[in-house]
């Protein structure tokens, strides 16, 4: 049976579903909801944002969005790609989808020649953020810390 689970780009037809998306409220503080990363896809350029939703079947259960070859340091010397947001809807986690988003954007990543994916995330699981922070989702799939920081936050690579 042919798979369900694939990535839509965000349109009319599908923007209501879009917003309704929620992550769970005690998991708020780790990502912006889904209206903001789409005002922050709008003024950036599409070659550097790329915001998707997650649908399986009829049901919308998830948001991502891409960064594809951003100026990291803003000075021109280092540019890297990886995932900006993920959104799994709390009725929908723990079912795969945060794995085949990840999985979705390294196959973009690799279609484009990149060899490497990157990440930043709220502090660890002793962290303000708790155990149910997504820094052991992210490294259960095999991201690695690289000890940089971005902010305040992590960075983790996924080498493809
Ligand atoms: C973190 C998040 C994206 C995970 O999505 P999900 O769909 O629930 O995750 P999956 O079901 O695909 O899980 C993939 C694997 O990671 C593991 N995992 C998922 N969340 C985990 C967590 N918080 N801690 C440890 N492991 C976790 C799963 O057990 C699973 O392992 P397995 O495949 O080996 O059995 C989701 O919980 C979410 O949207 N959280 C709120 C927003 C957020 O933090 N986004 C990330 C911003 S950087």
């Amino acid at each position: 049976m042919p798979s369900l689970l694939r990535l839509e780009e965000v349109t009319t037809a599908n923007l209501a579903a879009a917003l309704r998306i929620r992550v769970r409220p005690d998991q708020e503080h780790n990502v912006e909801p889904v209206a903001a990363s789409l005002a922050e896809a709008y003024v950036h350029p599409p070659e550097v944002a790329w915001p998707r939703l997650i649908v399986d079947g009829d049901r919308t259960v998830g948001f991502l969005m891409a960064f594809l070859d951003i100026d990291w340091r803003t000075d021109g010397t280092l540019f890297r790609s990886g995932l900006w947001r993920l959104n799994i809807d709390a009725g929908e986690q723990g079912r795969g989808y945060g794995r085949f988003a990840v999985e979705a954007v390294a196959t973009e990543i690799r279609r484009r020649g990149g060899k490497e994916m990157y990440v930043t995330w709220h502090a660890g699981p002793d962290g303000p953020d708790g155990p149910d922070g997504p820094e052991a989702f992210y490294l259960r799939l095999g991201f690695q810390k690289t000890g940089e920081v971005s902010g305040d936050q992590p960075v983790g690579v996924l080498t493809l």
